[in-house]
């Protein structure tokens, strides 16, 4: 996990091999699209804007454009109903932001939500020194993968990828390297021990990527939340916190929702929102932003029974996420160094186009946090068994995922540049955003034929006005039919719906397909029994299950 794993102190990078691309997966890259051409798409159809940009913009802030707003919002969809809705024994809560600040003293956010700083002194530049010396990880893997990929093709088909690692020895030397440095930067986090992190850095002779400078500071912690004053209150008593995890506003009202709602355990609490981070290394687009949404679960648990809580979860998530992206772009990383109050960790990995990183964590959080709560509010966090007649602090397994990586995820996945279907002439290509239709923005596009012709006009838009009841639907006359398929090709609209003539004559209409480009020609009273029931969440959801 490239952040915190529960409350306190993040986690440091672990070794990872075994993983690196599959012959398959190489294959593909032909028609994916890379990190820039996806961040300007996403700016020119609507979806992610810099926040402020008449400003020149203010780093690691973004805001979402109507196409992006939809979009999230289906993904949070998803993830609401999947958790709340189809679980009878989970239920959502909309915490505040604001919370009371004893509440990150007893989480541990106050004394150890910190992250290694260093500075150089040349460029007056700041740099995370966990990240400077992960960076250098990742190019010790750009290494591995180039041998891998040389590889392929010298033995083109008979290439054994799993043989190839354990004998070529440059590979070895690269995978010994890595696993030393791994290994030195997991025991240097784990102790917060910022001497042997600079040593680190020196001993590998990283520089300031963008100077080349290795004149450096020592490292220091630096505490990552936000704070702000009361108007009332001055000094340190009215000193608030923008809450760095949505995780405790769930804690803190565990005994509140389970009285209300008469939830016998197991039972979870839900919650989407934002918190917020003052990251040092804020790049890689919405990957690693200050201001950022979240969607956690916490699951409430008979202390004894996390492990199985903790197998359960990471299965359901993982079959949550299969429902949308390939399982080439998934996978699971353990995390081999624990916070003391965790006692199990593992974070679902997505292929990125800058390599694979943490989506959604799931951690076993012990009753590290109940606990820490009781004790300092002197309030009971405790739970009464009917079966067994006993009070007890609950344990926890936790899932947390960031709902704008999760649409990084999907854009990296979907945005792609291909051959027109049924075209022969391979240069005749097309971008096409081939989203899941239950999370497009927009699920049909509803245009007239020619934009000159009333009759034309007013039946497609008879057609909008009738199915803008049911789902999102949007009408476009603005260009040519072509123009208006590519554009709708572009964000990813499933279905683009055509009034031409013969719609006059007959009340049928087409209805283009946009993965397959299939056209048929349907009755305009059929077209929201069709559309509907393809592009609604039931499918989604049931597939998840
Ligand atoms: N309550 C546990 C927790 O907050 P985390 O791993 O720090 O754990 C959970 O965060 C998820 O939140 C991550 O897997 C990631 O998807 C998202 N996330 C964390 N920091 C983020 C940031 N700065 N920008 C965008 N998403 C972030």
């Amino acid at each position: 996990m490239d952040d915190i794993q529960v409350a306190g102190q993040r986690q440091p990078k672990v070794a990872n091999h075994g993983y690196l691309r599959t012959p398959k997966f190489i294959d593909r890259m032909a028609t994916e699209i890379d990190f820039k051409t996806l961040t300007a798409h996403a700016k020119e159809n609507g979806f992610i804007y810099q926040s402020s940009e008449i400003y020149d913009g203010l780093a690691a802030a973004y805001d979402y454009g109507p196409n992006g707003v939809l979009l999230k919002n289906n993904l949070k969809e998803y993830w609401w109903r999947s958790m709340v809705q189809l679980h009878d024994n989970i239920v959502g809560i909309d915490a505040s932001i604001f919370m009371h600040p004893k509440t990150w003293k007893a989480s541990g956010h106050v004394d150890a939500f910190n992250d290694p700083l260093i500075d150089n002194k040349d460029s007056k530049k700041r740099f995370r020194a966990d990240v400077l010396i992960e960076d250098h990880m990742d190019k010790i893997e750009g290494k591995i993968n180039k041998e891998v990929a040389k590889g392929l093709k010298r033995f083109g088909d008979d290439f054994d990828e799993a043989e190839f690692r354990a004998t070529n020895p440059n590979v070895q030397r690269y995978v010994q390297q890595y696993d030393e440095i791994a290994k030195r930067l997991a025991t240097a986090m784990t102790d917060g021990n910022m001497a042997e992190l600079k040593q680190i850095i020196e001993d590998l002779g990283i520089a300031d990527p963008d100077t080349g400078s290795k004149n450096w500071t020592d490292v220091r912690q630096f505490n990552l939340m936000f704070s702000t004053q009361l108007g009332n209150i001055a000094g340190e008593e009215g000193k608030l916190y923008l809450r760095p995890e949505t995780a405790q506003g769930i804690f803190v009202n565990f005994t509140n929702v389970q009285k209300t709602t008469r939830q016998k355990l197991p039972f979870g609490i839900a919650q989407i929102g934002k918190a917020f981070r003052n990251e040092i290394v804020a790049r890689q687009f919405i990957f690693r932003m200050r201001e950022f949404e979240q969607m956690e679960m916490q699951f409430f648990i008979q202390p004894g029974t996390q492990q199985e809580w903790y197998e359960q979860w990471k299965e359901a998530r993982m079959k949550w996420h299969l429902a949308l992206h390939p399982q080439s772009k998934l996978r699971f990383h353990d995390h081999d160094n624990l916070a003391h109050y965790a006692d199990a960790a593992v974070d679902i990995q997505f292929e990125f186009p800058f390599g694979f990183k943490e989506l959604e964590g799931i951690h076993s959080r012990t009753d590290f946090d109940l606990g820490a709560h009781q004790e300092l509010s002197g309030k009971k966090m405790q739970y009464f068994d009917p079966e067994t007649k006993e009070s007890y602090v609950p344990y926890v397994v936790e899932t947390s995922i960031g709902a704008d990586r999760l649409f990084l995820a999907t854009l990296t996945h979907a945005l792609m540049d291909e051959q027109v279907p049924g075209q022969d002439d391979p240069n005749n290509t097309r971008t096409v955003l081939k989203l899941h239709p239950a999370i497009a923005p927009v699920k049909a596009a509803i245009m007239p034929l020619k934009r000159n012709d009333d009759r034309l006009v007013n039946m497609a838009k008879d057609i909008f006005n009738d199915l803008r009841f049911r789902f999102e639907v949007q009408y476009d006359d603005t260009g040519s039919i072509g123009k208006l398929y590519r554009r709708q090709d572009a964000v990813g609209t499933p279905f683009c719906i055509t009034v031409d003539f013969d719609s006059i004559e007959d009340g049928t209409v087409t209805v283009r397909d946009r993965d397959t480009l299939e056209q048929v020609r349907v009755k305009k009273e059929e077209l929201a029994g069709m559309i509907g029931p393809r592009v609604g969440m039931g499918t989604l959801l049931r597939s998840a299950q």
